[in-house]
């Protein structure tokens, strides 16, 4: 297939980018009585990091980083974010002017390989996403072992795995010349495998896709249209849930991505990786908080709490209760998402006619935490979730359903950084070393002598 870029030119493009990051300073480490010499390396935009890959070889000493809050774990061309000055940005393009012109299937070429589709590669990715979003007849029967209440995080991930089954040829990570359509039929059916868990979910018929949609519309047509009538997807629909799938398209290395480039290190195939992907975004830190924070929100009203009360409950410590939807590792600033999402979600429900008590308490909540003295000194600003699920909401898309919009949107960056490292040939299996706090050599007592 000549439709996309070759392995060789992303490997060529991989050399030029290396040299570009020369080894530009060093820092001396004092280990003992012997001092060390390590290489800075330094990113496009003047990120710098210590090289520590010799460090253990010449001093014996690791590194310990719990939750590698200091740790950058590769090199990459993808996304670039800096959480201080609330900036991000997708191959070096603003997630502003994105959001503003781009649609969410052009923002996924762009992201998997590194440049905006001319208009004839833009035409061949739209066509091959279409013919490829219908799921093997098989797959469908998948679906009737599920209980009525699985959670569609669960089919979802099962779903992906299995499509591994069906293209055996996908199997080899390596095989780069079945890479593309592995990509493009993985995106494709991932719409089609979440509308069909929600059909599951309500005991309604699976809706199959139409090549006549583009790829938001199709989405909410399989998930609304019904055999008993006719079903034009709403333009205000389409239109804001292409720019959620864009904002949520990439993150550099967050829990799910690293999650994915680290299972991918293993050459596992991309179904499988991907996989592994939408199970780590499921936890309530991570994608999960879009569904929790309007559960957050539900729970507020029923108790009848005002803003004020449920912020004060937040800060005392001893309620293990967080304002979800606010936060986040990187960003110590606005997240540039959550401005743009506030304002879509203005627009959406003003255009759409609906007046919705929730975002007028979240409105509360964010005026609450952001003048209150324990938010101001931690740096917690609302992050990407905080008014997501308002908008979806809004779509009439449940509440169940969430953080399965979220793996759509994110499944081109997983991708793009899948590709990134399958296509590096430095890539080494990820394999972080440890501190042992265990007991020292002890020996096996037979049961009459244990204690
Ligand atoms: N509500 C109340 N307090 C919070 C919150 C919050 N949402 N987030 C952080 N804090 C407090 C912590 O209690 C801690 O206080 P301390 O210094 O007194 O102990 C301090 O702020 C730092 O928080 P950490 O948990 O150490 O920060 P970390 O970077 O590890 O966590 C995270 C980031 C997980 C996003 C956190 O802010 C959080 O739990 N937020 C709510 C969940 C959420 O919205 N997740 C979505 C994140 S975006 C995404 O993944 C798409």
């Amino acid at each position: 297939m000549t439709l996309l870029p070759h392995r060789a030119k992303s490997v060529a493009r991989w050399n030029s980018r290396k040299k570009e990051l020369a080894v530009a300073e060093s820092v001396r480490i004092t280990a003992g009585n012997q001092e060390f010499e390590l290489a800075v390396t330094t990113g496009s935009e003047g990120e710098r990091g210590i090289d520590i890959s010799n460090l253990r070889a010449k001093t014996g000493l690791v590194t310990l980083d719990p939750a590698f809050m200091n740790t950058a774990s590769v090199e990459s061309a993808i996304t670039f974010l800096d959480g201080e000055k609330g900036i991000l940005r997708y191959r070096g393009i603003p997630i502003e002017e994105l959001g503003q012109s781009s649609t969410f299937i052009e923002t996924a070429f762009l992201l998997i390989y590194g440049h905006l589709p001319t208009s004839d590669e833009a035409q061949k990715w739209e066509h091959l996403l279409t013919r490829h979003s219908m799921i093997h007849e098989d797959m469908k029967r998948f679906f009737d072992g599920y209980p009525m209440t699985a959670h569609p995080m669960a089919i979802l991930s099962s779903m992906v795995t299995s499509l591994s089954s069906f293209y055996p040829y996908a199997l080899n990570a390596k095989a780069d010349e079945f890479r593309d359509i592995t990509i493009i039929r993985l995106i494709a059916k991932l719409a089609t495998i979440a509308a069909f868990s929600y059909k599951k979910s309500i005991g309604h018929p699976f809706v199959y896709p139409r090549n006549d949609l583009n790829y938001c519309a199709n989405f909410l047509h399989m998930m609304f249209a019904v055999p008993a009538e006719e079903y034009r997807p709403n333009a205000v629909a389409v239109k804001a849930l292409n720019l959620l799938l864009i904002l949520h398209a990439d993150h550099e290395q967050n829990c799910s991505t690293s999650t994915v480039r680290i299972v991918g290190s293993a050459q596992t195939n991309l179904f499988a990786s991907i996989s592994a992907g939408i199970c780590a975004l499921w936890g309530p830190l991570h994608g999960g908080a879009n569904q929790e924070v309007v559960e957050m929100l539900e729970d507020i009203r029923k108790k009848k709490l005002s803003a004020r009360e449920f912020i004060n409950q937040v800060k005392d410590k001893k309620s293990g209760t967080r304002l979800m939807g606010f936060g986040h590792r990187v960003y110590k600033n606005f997240d540039p998402r959550a401005k743009i999402i506030k304002k879509a979600c203005d627009d959406v429900l003003l255009q759409m006619g609906i007046r919705d008590p929730m975002l007028d308490l979240a409105k509360e909540l964010e005026e609450a935490a952001l003048s209150d003295p324990y938010f101001i000194e931690r740096k917690l600003y609302p992050n990407v979730d905080f008014y997501s699920g308002i908008i979806y909401k809004a779509l009439g898309v449940p509440t169940a359903m969430f953080t399965v919009m979220f793996a759509l949107g994110r499944l081109p960056g997983w991708i793009a950084h899948w590709k990134e490292m399958i296509e590096d040939p430095s890539t080494k299996i990820g394999r972080p070393r440890q501190i042992y706090t265990g007991p020292r050599e002890n020996h096996y007592l037979p049961m009459d002598k244990r204690g």
